[in-house]
């Protein structure tokens, strides 16, 4: 099995994830990461333990629909069987949604459906929710709407400021993602 990780930044749920791999020794491989953001920490992360890179953006192509396709292409080349959202802040389009049915696995910080989009632990902080928490899910042609795998609480106290609500966050997000792609890799494996 062959898993591509789609990442725009820091890169802690990719390294929470190889670690995890790592110490399951699960027959698994990360044979890619993928950046749209040219600075993105997350491609230094990957070169550090040995994963190949390939980074390229909207702005490199006449337009959105050759972006999706070179990326398309390149998963397709390296045979890449899921493909695994961390922190990639685009909406993934038809041509990819189609190759890679129910294959397409995103994190989002919030307990969705409540507070989708590109700040979910500011939105729920700043709703003054005293529950939020981290979700699973399948990707479909919705931002943040597709089918739901798992989900974990986070409690907001009275403690909690932004910075200690969003460490709380990816303290759950690195629990959970890893754990949940193992159930679905063993699910994939099983069905071969
Ligand atoms: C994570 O909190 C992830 O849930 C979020 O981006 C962060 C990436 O962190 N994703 C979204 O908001 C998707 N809508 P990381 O780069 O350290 O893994």
């Amino acid at each position: 099995m062959r898993i591509a990780v789609l990442a725009s930044g820091n890169g802690s749920n990719f390294a929470a994830i190889v670690d995890f791999f790592q110490k399951e020794k699960l027959s698994v491989e990360i044979a890619l990461v993928f950046s749209d953001k040219k600075n993105a920490f997350v491609l230094e992360r990957a070169k550090k333990v040995g994963v190949a890179t390939y980074q390229f953006s909207p702005q490199d192509f006449s337009d959105k629909k050759m972006y999706e396709k070179s990326l398309l292409e390149l998963l397709q080349q390296e045979k890449i069987d899921l493909v695994v959202l961390a922190g990639y802040m685009r909406i993934i389009g038809p041509q990819l949604l189609a190759a890679f049915p129910k294959k397409i696995i995103n994190i989002h910080p919030s307990l969705l459906p409540a507070f989708p989009g590109l700040h979910g632990i500011k939105d729920a902080y700043d709703y003054g929710v005293k529950v939020t928490g981290v979700t699973v899910h399948y990707i479909d042609d919705g931002v943040d709407t597709g089918p739901i795998i798992a989900q974990v609480p986070v409690l907001i106290t009275t403690d909690d400021d932004l910075t200690s609500l969003e460490t709380k966050i990816h303290q759950a997000e690195h629990q959970l993602y890893p754990a949940v792609l193992k159930e679905i890799v063993l699910e994939k494996q099983d069905r071969h």
